[in-house]
């Protein structure tokens, strides 16, 4: 029997073109830019994420305006970020408390984020954010509520080309006020800085 007449394969073949049909990208997709994984303490959670899973430590940040403290590990072309809330006011600290550690939540890069809310509308899908928020260097950020995405958070980054350039600066930053402070995190966020200046030169 040719495989075509085969019922099943038939059955196989229909359902997956169905699948790839309403899948039809209308939004462009990147990457995932990262995942993020709320954590009580970033240097003991190192010891499974650096340490055993053996994925390399590039940087810490404090992000302010989420009252958050994150190590970024990168795995390829995405990251694993840890996010350890330094106020008791943020919402990863509310989540903390309430679902205790894990994760927190997806980042997709799109193209055009406007473009992807846009269309996300026209599905019915709800969104903690219609309009996209803007971040350090004109970074656009969206989040689609859980209730329409099987329970995960779904964050979505339209990256600008200084994204770099801020994030190197952060780490400065971060390196110079807690060199009196937590010395181990202190002392990753300057090999990072070491390594990028290497790395320019
Ligand atoms: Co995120």
């Amino acid at each position: 029997m040719a495989p075509d007449n085969n019922p099943i394969t038939y059955y196989q073949t229909t359902k997956l073109q169905n699948y790839r049909t309403k899948t039809m990208p209308k939004i462009k997709i990147k990457n995932i830019n990262h995942i993020a994984i709320v954590v009580e303490d970033i240097e003991d959670a190192l010891s499974f994420w650096r340490d055993a899973l053996g994925l390399e430590l590039s940087h810490i940040e404090d992000v302010p305006e989420q009252h958050s403290m994150v190590a970024f590990l990168p795995a390829k072309h995405s990251e694993v970020e840890l996010v350890e809330p330094t106020s008791d006011e943020s919402g990863v600290a509310r989540y903390l408390s309430k679902q205790g550690p894990g994760m927190h939540h997806i980042c997709f890069e799109v193209e055009d984020i406007e473009s992807a809310l846009e269309h996300m509308k026209s599905k019915g899908i709800r969104l903690i954010n219609e309009e996209p928020q803007i971040g350090t260097a004109g970074k656009k950020i969206a989040f689609v509520h859980p209730e329409s995405t099987n329970g995960v958070l779904v964050e979505l980054y339209e990256l600008t080309e200084q994204e770099p350039r801020i994030r190197f600066e952060r780490a400065r930053a971060l390196a110079d006020r807690m060199s009196a402070g937590r010395e181990s995190m202190a002392a990753s966020a300057r090999e990072f800085l070491n390594r990028i200046r290497e790395g320019s030169n």
